[in-house]
């Protein structure tokens, strides 16, 4: 998978290429780029953003330097881009990202990146060079790297090869395997501690037992998150 992202802050993503399962993403082929979009911008002094039309607090990403920085990157008008790759800008009311979502995305031979900063993009720029909004969650974050970090991280991390047990993202929270559900407890020695034991059947050596209360567990886990939604003590999806 080939992955540019397009920030102003393109160094703070080298901590990102360190991590373990990026470099094995990497290292299987995967590509993790930054594109500063202040490199391409035509405006004096770097500029890349304005004061937003009709007033208000806060400056806003501009499309002409948007245009620019995809041009030069792609060489090709970013109108048509969004047919040849997914193009997604980070936006808090976006689509929410979630397992399922990451599978899709984790699916694509590439992805672009783009971060907002300060109110966020002009709106021409998500209606005419995007293919879809991103939102990690319903807060405000002050700019799009650490959520497309964290897009990042969770796509790499589905790519053969960059875990170092592909079991690990088989049967794991929210996947498939667990049928959405939240993953079950686990536990490592000591097998007590504080008089806190571990449950008895994970000692047990039998492994059909141990899979039929890490189901229970993980479903139980679900039923308690889908009640908390219902009574509105957790965000709806
Ligand atoms: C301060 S935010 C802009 C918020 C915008 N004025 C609003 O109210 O929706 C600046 C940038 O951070 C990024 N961002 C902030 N929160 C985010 C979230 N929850 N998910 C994805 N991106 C987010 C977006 O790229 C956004 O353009």
């Amino acid at each position: 998978m080939e992955i540019d992202v397009f920030t102003l802050f393109p160094e703070w993503f080298g901590w990102l290429g360190e991590q373990r399962h990026v470099a094995n993403a990497r290292a299987g082929g995967s590509t993790l780029d930054c594109v500063n979009f202040r490199d391409s911008t035509t405006l004096s002094g770097g500029q890349v953003d304005d004061m937003p039309f009709g007033g208000g607090a806060g400056m806003v990403l501009r499309v002409d330097v948007v245009e620019a920085a995809l041009r030069a990157r792609y060489r090709l008008d970013p109108v048509a881009l969004r047919e040849r790759r997914r193009v997604i800008a980070l936006a808090p009311g976006g689509r929410l990202l979630d397992d399922a979502f990451v599978d899709e995305l984790a699916a694509e031979p590439a992805l672009t990146l783009l971060c907002g900063r300060y109110e966020g993009f002009d709106e021409r720029i998500v209606e005419h060079f995007c293919s879809d909004v991103v939102s990690i969650g319903r807060y405000v974050l002050a700019g799009g790297e650490l959520a497309a970090m964290v897009l990042c991280d969770a796509v790499l991390r589905k790519l053969p090869g960059a875990l170092g047990d592909e079991r690990s993202a088989v049967e794991e929270s929210f996947s498939a395997a667990l049928d959405g559900n939240p993953e079950y407890p686990h536990y490592t020695r000591p097998a007590e501690h504080r008089g806190w034991r571990v449950p008895d059947v994970l000692l047990s050596g039998h492994h059909a037992r141990i899979e039929q209360w890490r189901r229970e567990r993980s479903r139980e886990r679900g039923e308690r998150q889908r009640a908390e939604r219902r009574s509105g003590a957790s965000p709806a999806e």
